[in-house]
């Protein structure tokens, strides 16, 4: 109740600020000491969730998603204010107030922090997914014979189980149904369920954007990229593509990071940890001591409890509870059952493959870097091959995020001024720390293979690999996630041709540790055409 409290307080304290031009930088650190202030409050004024007094007696205007109000806000029902209208130090009660709207305009985008692993992340649904957490599940039922009219959607219900969790027992099924199959047609099932964490973190949001540009292709800007002004006390967030919508990279992030955390609170025993405490180690070294389960491996670890076939239904149930909350909504209105399921099906394939089957790349202005010298000469897509390479140096795997992103400046530099090149030679440098840095990227011809660089990719683990190994999730990036990223966005060709640098040029490249695994990779190549 306590770290609920919290929460409530973080959502509501919109309500009671003038949003005014904060100093702090925009970093996840300093959302994590507002959570510790809130924490530190309640315990020394012992009120009992309290905190959701500040949403709630503002005619629950804060939340303006109508989800979010039936899901979240429906069992809340205190009247307190006794934190006081202004809990927290002021410069971090500015913070707060100016990250926790979510919102992409005029090509920025609003709400969102850097986080410790160089990902930006919106606060918004991260925060709205631990406080679906603390409140556990709930499962709301949707019977279709009521689905014409407005009806009750089961409040009462009694829970009927876990099934965001449920799904780690379900085998993963990347594969996509067909929609008549699998979602409610009236031939299969009766109703569906809506589950709360889901429903709220990520399936009420993930289809909507979809209905402007349905089944041609992802809406403008899915997973969208942006640069902050400074990476030292970032401050203004610019959007990549300036048609973004709003399922931009930093708020799947934060959905994700949401939809995570929510079932880990969902799981463990109360009492809960402090919230500042689980971010923390989150954001860190990972929580309760896994480094398995922290922000670098969000894809991963949403790709493992997850398949588009479950979130496809997901996504299906919210918009029809969406329909029904909301009668007159603009998007759904007219919207026939099969119509959603559609959208909700392309929506979580899109989701599923573009998003979490792919690696998560920092962009080039994520690490600083240079600008490239001179003009850059495309390349002409798709390639067939992927170039293989060690760095030699820097000769120990990177491991953080400050560390990847030093030896990043640290290679374009040599490259640059000692070699004389454009720019750093890879198109891709694949770090021990969960992430892909871009180099010259999907794009432009690098500077990797003698000969070659017009026909492949050229892609580099950080590190020497003469006697030893990248870590596991490096290899499954470079063998796995890039390139079927690669191929699904038509950027390399589906029968691509993997091989070692020393294959094209005289050189001990990728060291011949590494090689010798290279060699049993799938698309290895013995040969040089
Ligand atoms: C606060 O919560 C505790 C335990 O959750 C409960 O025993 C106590 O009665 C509550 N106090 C108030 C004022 O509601
Ligand atoms: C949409 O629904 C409204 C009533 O809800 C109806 O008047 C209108 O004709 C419908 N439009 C279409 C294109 O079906
Ligand atoms: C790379 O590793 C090999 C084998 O472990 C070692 O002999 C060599 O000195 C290392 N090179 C650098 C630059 O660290």
């Amino acid at each position: 109740m306590k770290s609920q409290g919290v929460l409530w307080v973080l959502l509501g304290l919109l309500l009671w600020l003038e949003p005014r031009t904060a100093s702090l930088p925009l970093v996840m650190d300093f959302i994590i000491q507002a959570l510790t202030e809130l924490e530190q409050k309640i315990l020394v004024t012992q009120v009992n969730g309290t905190a959701s007094a500040w949403i709630l007696s503002a005619q629950d205007s804060s939340l303006h998603n109508p989800l979010h109000r039936h899901l979240l806000l429906k069992t809340e029902n205190h009247k307190a204010t006794e934190l006081g209208p202004h809990p927290l130090s002021p410069e971090i009660q500015d913070l707060i107030s100016e990250v926790a709207q979510h919102d992409v305009r005029d090509g920025q985008e609003y709400g969102v922090v850097l986080a410790p692993d160089g990902s930006t992340v919106a606060v918004q649904p991260l925060l709205v997914g631990l406080e679906a957490g603390l409140q556990g599940h709930r499962v709301v039922d949707l019977p279709l014979n009521c689905l014409a009219t407005p009806c009750d959607a089961g409040d009462d219900l009694p829970d009927v189980g876990a099934i965001w969790p449920g799904l780690r027992n379900a085998s993963p099924d990347a594969s996509i149904p067909d929609v008549g199959a699998t979602l409610p047609n009236g031939k299969t099932k009766a109703s569906t369920i809506v589950e709360r964490l889901l429903a709220i973190t990520l399936a009420g949001d993930l289809s909507l954007p979809f209905f402007h540009s349905p089944q041609t292709r992802s809406p403008p800007g899915l997973g969208t990229e942006g640069c902050w002004d400074q990476l030292s006390a970032p401050r203004v967030f610019t959007l990549l593509n300036p048609k973004a919508s709003r399922l931009t990279m930093a708020f799947l992030n934060g959905a994700l990071d949401g939809a995570l955390l929510a079932d880990h609170l969902n799981q463990i025993h109360k009492p809960h940890p402090p919230l500042s405490h689980l971010l923390r180690q989150y954001y860190g070294a990972g929580v309760a001591g896994d480094p398995e389960f922290r922000s670098n491996f969000r894809r991963r670890n949403g790709a493992s409890v997850t398949s588009a076939l479950t979130l496809a239904q997901q996504v299906w149930g919210a918009l029809v509870l969406l329909q029904k909350l909301e009668l007159g909504h603009p998007q759904l209105k007219n919207m026939s059952q099969e119509q959603l399921a559609q959208v909700a099906t392309y929506a979580s394939k899109e989701f599923t493959e573009a998003f979490l089957g792919c690696p998560p790349i920092h962009p080039r202005c994520r690490w600083g870097a240079a600008p490239y010298r001179g003009r850059p000469t495309p390349l002409r897509l798709p390639l067939g091959f992927l170039y293989v390479h060690h760095t030699y140096v820097p000769s120990l795997p990177c491991t953080t995020f400050a560390l990847c992103e030093a030896d990043m400046r640290s290679m374009q530099r040599f490259h640059q001024d000692t070699r004389g090149w454009n720019d750093i030679g890879y198109s891709f440098v694949v770090g021990s720390d969960g992430y892909v840095y871009e180099g010259r990227g999907w794009h432009w011809v690098g500077a990797h293979t003698l000969r070659h660089n017009s026909r492949g990719f050229g892609v580099a683990f950080v590190g020497n690999y003469t006697g030893t190994l990248p870590s596991e999730a490096a290899l499954l990036t470079v063998r796995d996630l890039l390139p079927s990223c690669g191929i699904r966005a038509g950027l390399l060709r589906p029968d691509y041709k993997l091989l070692g640098h020393r294959q094209l040029v005289h050189s001990d490249c990728p060291g011949n540790a590494l090689f010798s695994l290279l060699s049993t990779w799938p698309h290895f190549t013995a040969t040089e055409n």
